[in-house]
């Protein structure tokens, strides 16, 4: 296993959506979980739930996606995904990340079939031959929803060591009803999001989709003494300017952002 700094295992991190078959063994999973349960959560409260999916297991839930889909039937989702309607700056982002993702698939927007079914991937988790599947108690809130996100993160993180790849899908919560009953979650756990986990395919076009972050300078406010304001203008050119958005929204404004259409 390669040594590699946070750093770099923060740059090489991103969301690969075409994987290889080559099976991810078991043992490998394990020793990402063993590590990946490091991740703080307030109170150590520790409120994750993981179902790991692989094999034959995996197959099974492919299948039967691949049933529901076809069957035109949609489940009521527990959460929404999105706000009802996103605001600036986060709809700008959220339509850049989808024209690129379909952009580099060559599916334009004209085209929704073809995004429906490229969207549809994600109930394939993408080729991958690993799914983990996070929950949690419904009587927790937003604070252990956000250390789930945390032991997300860590176990993205530890992946790329492992040269493996991974994208978090939230995506699996539209259909909580199917994922209940194949997880066998029990009344009381609420299910979150799912993350797809195997081998990049190095030629899949859609694995260089490399997506923008705003200026540190967009989300952040700094309070601090005139020395360290020095250093901020050194490092980020003291661009900040109150809650100005310096990227305004520059796509189509009748933009309708579908539930089920990622991204876009
Ligand atoms: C909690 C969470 C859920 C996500 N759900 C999906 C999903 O359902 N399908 C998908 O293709 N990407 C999903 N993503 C990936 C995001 O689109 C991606 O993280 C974002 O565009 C930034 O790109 P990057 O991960 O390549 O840096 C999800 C990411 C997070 C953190």
């Amino acid at each position: 296993m390669p040594i590699m700094s946070v750093s770099e295992a923060v740059q090489r991190r991103r969301s690969i959506r075409a994987f290889l078959p080559t099976p991810v063994p078991q043992a490998t999973i394990v020793e990402i979980l063993e590590l990946a349960r490091r991740a703080p959560s307030g109170g150590n409260l520790q409120p994750w739930r993981i179902d790991v999916v692989s094999d034959d297991a995996a197959q099974s839930l492919k299948a039967l996606m691949a049933q529901r889909l076809a069957s035109g039937e949609t489940e009521e989702a527990e959460y929404p995904i999105y706000p009802d309607a996103l605001w600036e700056p986060h709809r700008s982002y959220r339509y850049r990340v989808g024209e690129e993702m379909y952009g580099l698939l060559d599916a334009p927007r004209e085209d929704r079939a073809l995004r429906r079914r490229h969207f549809e991937e994600n109930f394939r988790l993408f080729g991958a031959p690993v799914g983990l599947f996070f929950s949690i108690d419904r009587r927790f809130g937003a604070p252990q929803w956000s250390d789930i996100g945390m032991l997300m993160q860590t176990i993205m993180l530890l992946a790329v060591e492992h040269d493996l790849g991974t994208c978090a899908q939230e995506c699996w919560s539209l259909w909580p009803k199917t994922m209940r009953n194949f997880l066998g979650l029990g009344s009381q756990e609420m299910f979150f999001a799912g993350m797809a986990i195997g081998y990049p395919n190095p030629e899949a076009p859609i694995n260089s989709l490399h997506t923008e972050r705003a200026p540190v300078e967009t989300f952040t406010r700094f309070h601090c003494s005139a020395p360290g304001k020095k250093d901020i203008d050194q490092k980020i050119g003291a661009k900040w300017k109150g809650d100005s958005d310096p990227r305004p929204f520059d796509g189509p404004t009748d933009v309708h952002f579908h539930g089920t259409e990622y991204g876009g």
